[in-house]
């Protein structure tokens, strides 16, 4: 089942993505070489309990599984999602996605960035460019009355048109009390199908996109993922609710909103 949220969860759903996108940001300008992913796991702790927030990753367990160690997930180079954190220091030409999520007032938000270690090759400038407008692409078939496959078909399409590998092994998701809820949001997809979309909808979309093949395969840690071939891997996240006018983003910061109202205005005075 897939759950409508009320006004009032959508307002609780607006403040957990504001707080988790500032956590983003955060560590977006801590990123760079000489840093370790252990240094950036710590600082998005605490910025989480600072704030009231609970780090949902600790502690996750999907049936099965090993519960997850760390804060956030921290994937370097052909790491897909869930890396975890360690001393290394980063390295100039290294890419590294960030994937993190807190729950405040019992809703959840969820977001992820890829960002360039310093100079890195064009090749994978371009990888993780085409990542971020593939998540635009999703979060603008995000819409009432379109389907699940229509967000996956968007995302598709683009990433194709560059040959990159679309991860099929994991998916976008619904979230809301729960960081997983239906419907799973596949980054592929034909339009029409699937689960009609609703007002009130919350999703989680983010496409993982690997410079080589989709394949993936899980280190004896239990948790990451890795390409089966080697070749790097970027991921972009954001937590979006659909409304009557629209999608609307829920991990953009206070500053990133008021900015994108300016960019509005201005579009509309031309
Ligand atoms: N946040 C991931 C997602 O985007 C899930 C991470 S699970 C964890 O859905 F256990 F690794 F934290
Ligand atoms: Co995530
Ligand atoms: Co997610």
């Amino acid at each position: 089942m897939i759950i409508a949220k009320s006004a009032k969860d959508l307002d609780k759903m607006r403040a957990v993505g504001e707080l988790i996108a500032e956590v983003r940001e955060a560590l977006r300008a801590m990123v760079n070489p000489g840093l370790s992913t252990l240094d950036l796991n710590a600082a998005a702790e605490k910025m989480m309990r600072d704030a009231g927030a609970i780090p949902t990753f600790i502690g996750y367990k999907p049936y099965g599984m090993v519960p997850f160690p760390f804060a956030i997930c921290a994937s370097v180079n052909e790491q897909i999602v869930h890396g975890f954190s360690n001393s290394r220091p980063l390295e100039e030409g290294d890419i590294i996605s960030l994937d993190m999520a807190c729950t405040l007032n019992g809703f959840v938000g969820d977001t992820a960035m890829t960002l360039p270690v310093g100079e890195v090759t064009d090749e994978l400038k371009q990888l993780i460019r085409v990542t971020e407008e593939c998540l635009d692409l999703g979060i603008q078939a995000s819409r009432v009355n379109n389907r699940v496959g229509d967000i996956g078909w968007a995302i598709q399409q683009h990433a194709d048109k560059f040959g990159y590998g679309i991860v099929r092994d994991y998916t976008g998701h619904g979230i809301g009390r729960s960081m997983h809820e239906a419907p799973q949001i596949p980054n592929y997809g034909r339009p029409g199908t699937k689960e009609r979309i609703r007002a009130g909808y919350c999703f989680a979309i983010e496409p993982m996109l690997n410079l080589g093949t989709h394949e993936t395969r899980t280190l004896s840690d239990k948790w990451t993922v890795v390409t089966m071939d080697g070749k790097a891997s970027a991921h972009a996240e954001h937590t979006i609710a659909v409304t009557a006018d629209g999608p609307e983003i829920l991990t953009l910061t206070k500053e990133q909103k008021k900015q994108r109202l300016n960019d509005q205005t201005a579009m509309a005075a031309v």
